[in-house]
């Protein structure tokens, strides 16, 4: 059993005094049954929208909407009672004003029972950010790779190669910080701009594809599992080939089927058993 167990979820402020290396474990969970097996073992469920692509689908996370992310939101609460839950706003929820952002929020809050949103987004959401905070709704911010700027970033590409590009990181994470963010995720970002990043910061930077220097790291669970098909991140790390298990249980459960071994008369209702 996990030594990080408490008899009560986890707040925003446990979360946000977690600072030092290594010490803010958190996985994606999209459903009650993931979130009841992962709970115990993690400081935040993080209620990703990559569930577009991970669970539905989807080429990339634009069509996630906000009822989506809600109804996960929503399972993951009933399945954890330790972690502290974090949904993500989906593309187009928020971008347009403060105000919208705060409505998509408030929802998110009130009908899943989550206790924060994470919001993509550098220097140019910090307005945003602020308004949320300030009117109650904890941020968790995500800049450096930003998935929902796929179209602008020309695909899934590292972030903070050129002297520019590490100057733009490093200002929207500070910029999202002094907005009010309780924490940031770091994503794809070069590991010598990810360590600045972390020193420049004073709350809990969770890394993906970032640095061993951060606070927190975060993986999608199905990557974790082996369920993420056969293309796996660089960043990300594979601790057991679930995929192969279930093909094996698929395979065998079709021969027993087609061998006329299953069902057997203990599976049936009112037949003898031999
Ligand atoms: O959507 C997501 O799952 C995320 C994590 C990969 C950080 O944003």
């Amino acid at each position: 059993m996990s030594s990080h167990r408490h008899d009560r979820r986890l707040s925003i402020q446990d979360i946000r005094q977690r600072r030092e290396i290594g010490s803010l474990v958190v996985l994606t969970a999209y459903s009650t049954p993931m979130a009841r097996l992962l709970d115990e073992h993690v400081d935040v469920l993080l209620v990703g929208d990559s569930l577009g692509m991970v669970l539905y689908g989807m080429p990339h996370t634009l069509a996630v909407s906000l009822d989506m992310m809600i109804a996960h939101g929503a399972a993951v609460v009933r399945g954890s009672r330790h972690a502290c839950v974090v949904v993500d706003l989906p593309f187009a929820s928020y971008q347009a004003s403060p105000q919208q952002a705060f409505l998509a929020a408030a929802r998110v809050l009130a009908e899943s029972g989550a206790q924060a949103v994470k919001v993509e987004g550098g220097a140019e959401m910090a307005e945003t950010i602020a308004f949320l905070v300030q009117r109650g709704i904890p941020v968790m911010g995500h800049v450096g790779l930003m998935p929902q700027k796929v179209n602008a970033m020309g695909g899934f590409r590292v972030q903070g190669k050129e002297q520019t590009g590490q100057a733009e990181v490093l200002r929207d994470a500070r910029a999202v910080a002094e907005a009010g963010a309780f924490s940031l995720v770091l994503e794809g970002t070069l590991e010598a701009v990810s360590r600045l990043v972390c020193e420049a910061l004073e709350i809990p930077v969770i890394g993906i594809g970032a640095s061993p220097a951060c606070a927190g790291q975060v993986l999608v669970t199905e990557d974790m599992l082996g369920l993420g098909g056969e293309h796996m991140p660089r960043f990300a790390e594979r601790y057991v080939r679930v995929d192969e298990m279930i093909a094996d249980a698929a395979a065998r459960f079709a021969s027993d089927v087609r061998e006329r071994r299953f069902p057997q008369p203990r599976h049936c209702f009112g037949m003898p058993e031999a």
